[in-house]
C-alpha cells in the first residue's frame, strides 16, 4: 500500500510537547493495522521561525505541502514575541484558506471517568459535533481605519458570507446530521442583531433544510445557544456555525466536558483536492509550556481523525478505544485533576493501542 504522506508541524509552545505524543500513537496504530507512514517533520509555521527569518513560512510552503495527504499540526502563537494576528494569518489561517479547508469539524464528547463541570451530566449526555465554517465569515482582513490617532478614529472590519461558502458548510453539516441516529441540526445565528449577513444565513439554512425534511432543525441565537451548551448540552447533535461563532462554541463545548485539552479538530477539504489539516482545538498555552503537563489527548484524537479521514476507520477506532480506556482508569494530566505528565498519558494511550 502507498505510504500516507504526512507533514508534522508542531508550531509553538505546547504544540511541541503534544506532537511527540500524537506521533507515537500514530505510529503504534499504523504498525498494528499495517499502514505505512511517511512523516516529514517541519520546523516552520512557528514564531521561532518568524524571529529567525522575518516570516512564518518559507515562500514555497505550498509546494512543500501540496503533495501531502494531510498536515498534522500542533498549535501556533507566542504573543510575547510575535503579535497573534501576524503569526496566525501567516500560518494556520493561510493553510485553511489556501488549501480550501472549508469545514472545521470539532467533536464534543463527555468521556467516562472525566469529571464533568456541569452538575448531573453523564457520558452519553454530551456527544455532538460543531461544524464550523472555516474560510470566510467574520475572519477577514478587509476593512480599514479612518482619522487614525484622532478623536474621530473609525475602524471598519468587514465580514464575508458567500453563497458558495455558506451552502457548502450547510450541506456538510446537514449530511452529517442525516448520518446520525438523532437527526437533529442546530443552526447558530444572530439574525436579531446582525441585520444583513445573519438573516441571509438563516435563509440559506432554510433552503438547505428543504432538501432534508427528515431532519429536525432549529435556529438559535448565539447568546442563548451558549447558555444551552451549559444548561442543556444533551439537546445537541450537529451544530453548524459561522467562523467566529463556531470558534467560540468549540471552546465552550469541550470546557463543558471537562477540559479543552481533549478537543480535536479536522480542517477539511472534503474533496481532497488539497491536504486537510488535523490539530487540537487549543492553542500554544504559554502559561503551562515547559512543564510537561499539557494534556496530549486532543493531539492524539486529532491524529485518529486524520486516519479516519484518510480511510483507516479501524485505526481510528482503536485509538479512540485507547483514549477511552486511559481516560477511564489511566494516568491523567492536571487539567483533569491528575498528576501525570504529557508523556505518561501518551505512553498509556500508545500501550492501549498496541494491546489487542
Ligand atoms: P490556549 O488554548 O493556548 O490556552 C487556554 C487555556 O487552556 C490555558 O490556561 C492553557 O493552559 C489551557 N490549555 C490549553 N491546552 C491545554 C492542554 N492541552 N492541556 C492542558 N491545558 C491546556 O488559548 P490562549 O491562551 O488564548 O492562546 C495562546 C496562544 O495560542 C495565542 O497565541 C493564540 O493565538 C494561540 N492559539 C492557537 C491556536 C491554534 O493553533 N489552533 C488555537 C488557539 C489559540
Ligand atoms: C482555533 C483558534 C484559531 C481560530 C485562532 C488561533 C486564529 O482559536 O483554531 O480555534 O480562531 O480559528
Ligand atoms: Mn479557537
Amino acid at each position: 500500500m502507498k505510504p500516507l504522506k504526512i507533514a508534522s508541524i508542531p508550531g509553538d509552545g505546547i504544540g511541541q510537547e503534544v506532537m511527540p505524543e500524537g506521533l507515537r500513537v500514530l505510529h503504534a496504530a499504523a504498525e498494528r493495522f499495517g499502514i505505512a507512514l511517511d512523516i516529514t517533520p517541519i520546523e516552520w509555521a512557528s514564531c521561532d521561525h518568524y524571529l529567525k527569518t522575518g516570516q512564518m513560512m518559507p515562500d514555497d510552503w505550498k509546494q512543500q505541502l501540496q503533495g501531502m495527504d494531510a498536515v498534522y499540526f500542533g498549535a501556533v502563537g507566542w504573543p510575547a514575541t510575535v503579535p497573534d494576528h501576524i503569526s496566525l494569518w501567516g500560518s494556520l489561517l493561510k493553510f485553511r484558506r489556501e488549501f480550501d479547508q472549508y469545514i472545521n469539524l470539532r467533536p464534543v464528547r463527555l468521556f467516562e471517568g472525566v469529571p464533568c463541570p456541569l452538575a448531573g451530566r453523564k457520558p452519553g449526555d454530551i456527544d455532538f459535533f460543531v461544524v464550523r465554517e472555516n474560510t470566510e465569515g467574520e475572519y477577514t482582513n478587509l476593512g480599514g481605519k479612518l482619522y487614525e490617532g484622532t478623536e474621530r478614529e473609525i475602524v471598519i472590519q468587514e465580514s464575508v458570507f458567500s453563497r458558495h461558502g455558506t451552502d457548502r458548510v450547510m450541506k456538510y453539516a446537514f449530511e452529517l446530521a442525516q448520518s446520525r441516529p438523532r437527526k437533529k441540526i442546530t443552526v447558530a445565528t444572530k439574525s436579531n442583531g446582525i441585520a444583513i449577513s445573519m438573516p441571509w444565513w438563516d435563509g440559506r439554512a432554510d433552503a438547505m433544510h428543504a432538501g432534508y425534511p427528515e431532519l429536525a432543525m432549529d435556529k438559535q441565537h448565539i447568546d442563548i445557544l451558549c447558555a444551552r451548551f451549559v444548561l442543556q448540552p444533551d439537546r445537541f447533535d450537529v451544530v453548524v456555525a459561522s467562523n467566529l461563532f463556531g470558534d467560540i462554541l468549540s471552546d465552550l463545548g469541550p470546557a463543558c466536558t471537562g477540559t479543552i485539552g481533549l478537543a480535536p479538530s479536522g480542517n477539511l477539504n472534503p474533496e481532497r483536492k488539497f491536504p486537510s489539516l488535523f490539530e487540537p482545538v487549543h492553542g500554544s498555552a504559554p502559561d503551562i509550556f515547559g512543564k510537561g503537563i499539557a494534556n496530549p489527548v486532543a493531539m492524539i484524537w486529532s491524529g485518529a481523525m486524520m486516519l479516519q479521514f484518510l480511510g483507516h476507520q479501524e485505526a481510528h477506532d482503536a485509538i479512540l478505544r485507547a483514549i477511552e480506556a486511559t481516560l477511564r482508569d489511566g494516568p491523567r494530566t492536571p487539567d483533569l485533576g491528575g498528576k501525570a505528565s504529557t508523556a505518561e498519558v501518551g505512553a498509556a494511550i500508545e500501550a492501549a493501542v498496541r494491546k489487542r
